[in-house]
């Protein structure tokens, strides 16, 4: 038999090199480079067209079995799963650590035993007493959830094995979980993808609903293979600025629902609240209007949500290179805007440190926040305030021209709803919310506005 070939896997973004490197020649991590140990090895001899059992085909309208959901009683929770939890279905939570995962899983996780559904929570990284003492902080310790504090794969198959299958298994985390099948440490890929797998099977052949929690590595991707991703029906993200106090959770992938709608929680003394109507929550709530700050009418699937913008310019005496930063939103997008700001609109940004913040701990990923940000660095640069009560939206494009955005007209209608007196957009967006609306065609007669205004 041939001799297999060594092959060696990022533990950070899941690539593959045939020879070990101290640096990832894809993600340029250092050290996360360690060998994969494949199942089986398979011989070029192995022909895979003969001897297998016939594949049955069946028709795209044969009737199938509805799919279920069971609402978790978290509202929020369901509307970003697209409705509840689909028996046999697997859950990939990613997210920072601290942000709340454990705290929403056993919230949701008490809520579902409460009602009568049975319940097995795994806790990998936590004693059960300290689960215990969360949970009890939390108001739910009379919950009937099975608890268990455990790392190894068999053992928590074995003992699933002996008992009926429950409707929800949390497994926090993935990255502690352990197989003796496979060699390495916890958390490598290897067995991250191994015991992921086993898990899986078992949820499938028992029409358990599983969520597993992933950590998450210092760019926002999920710990460990990418493959993981694959292997999921769902992949949440729970997000938010762990010093503030909002917590969104979006589904990033959903095999069974929609991926647009965004569950809003608020973390608490007593865990996390559901916030059910978010639109005012990322504003600062300011009555005079200050230089340097827009508000963005963004869209979180089907609800409407203001954002506020801060930009803050300094300008610099000595020739030291000027920062920037960012916080909730894209570094790339913020360069391009000044560069288009500086050589479409003859701004110039280039002796000024400038800093950027979205309100309330809000990612802000939507091309149509382009004009908000816009706008805020131009009021900042001018140290001019924005009119009052207006929201600005739009793309921005490379040569300075403002684009259509989806829904505009929805935009508005919202920011009409909250009190909002005008609105700021690309030309010819359709209107009907009886607010003032002026567009732009360009990004210079945006600047040249910000900087004649009183
Ligand atoms: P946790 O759920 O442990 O985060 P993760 O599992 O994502 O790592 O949440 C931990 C944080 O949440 C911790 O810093 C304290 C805070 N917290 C509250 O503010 N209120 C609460 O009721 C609980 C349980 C946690
Ligand atoms: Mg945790």
């Amino acid at each position: 038999m041939a001799k297999a070939k060594k092959r060696y896997v990022c533990q950070a973004c899941g690539s593959v090199s045939h020879r070990w490197q101290g640096q990832c020649p894809d993600c340029a991590e250092w050290n996360t480079l360690a060998e994969d140990i494949p199942a089986t090895v398979f011989s070029q001899k192995h022909d895979l067209s003969s001897g297998g059992r016939a594949v049955e085909f069946v028709e795209l309208d044969a009737p199938g079995e509805e799919l279920v959901r069971r609402p978790t009683g978290l509202a929020e929770f369901d509307r970003a799963l697209g409705g509840g939890l689909v028996p046999g279905c697997a859950i990939l939570m990613g997210g920072d650590p601290g942000i709340g995962k454990s705290t929403l899983l056993l919230q949701a996780t008490a809520l579902i035993a409460k009602s009568g559904g049975s319940t097995v929570y795994v806790s990998g990284e936590e004693a059960a007493g300290q689960v215990r003492m969360r949970a009890s902080r939390l108001g739910l310790a009379d919950a009937p959830i099975k608890l268990a504090a455990a790392t190894s794969v068999r053992d928590i198959l074995t003992t699933l094995g002996t008992m009926e299958p429950p409707a929800l298994l949390v497994i926090d985390s993935i990255q502690t979980m352990h197989s003796d099948t496979i060699e390495g440490a916890p958390g490598t890929v290897s067995q991250v993808r191994g015991c992921a797998f086993e898990l899986i099977r078992y949820a499938k052949e028992n029409g358990t609903a599983l969520v597993l929690v992933g950590h998450v590595t210092k760019d926002g991707n999920i710990a460990g293979p990418r493959v993981l991703e694959h292997m999921v029906d769902v992949v949440m993200s729970f997000e938010g600025e762990r010093s503030h106090q909002y917590r969104i959770l979006r589904a990033l992938k959903n095999r069974f629902g929609a991926v647009d709608e965004i569950g809003v929680f608020s973390m608490e003394g007593r865990g996390l609240a559901e916030v059910a109507n978010p639109s005012m929550l990322f504003l600062s709530g300011r009555d005079e209007p200050l230089a340097g700050s827009a508000v963005f009418p963004a869209l979180e699937g089907t609800r409407p949500v203001l954002i506020e913008v801060q930009a803050l310019i300094v300008r610099l005496q000595s020739g030291a290179t000027p920062r920037r930063a960012v916080v909730g939103w894209d570094n790339g997008r913020l360069a391009m805007l000044l560069a288009v700001l500086e050589s479409r609109c003859g701004l110039n940004f280039s002796s000024a440190e400038v800093y950027l913040n979205v309100a309330g701990g809000y990612r802000l990923s939507d091309p149509a926040a382009d004009l908000a940000v816009a706008a805020a660095l131009v009021s900042a640069l001018a140290d001019k305030a924005l009119p009052r009560e207006s929201v600005w939206f739009g793309e921005v494009s490379l040569a300075g021209e403002i684009r259509q955005v989806s829904h505009a007209g929805l935009r508005l209608r919202e920011a009409a709803k909250l009190g909002f007196s005008a609105g700021f957009g690309p030309q010819d967006s359709p209107d009907s919310s009886g607010l003032k609306f002026q567009g732009f065609k360009q990004l210079s007669n945006l600047v040249d506005q910000v900087v004649a205004s009183e």
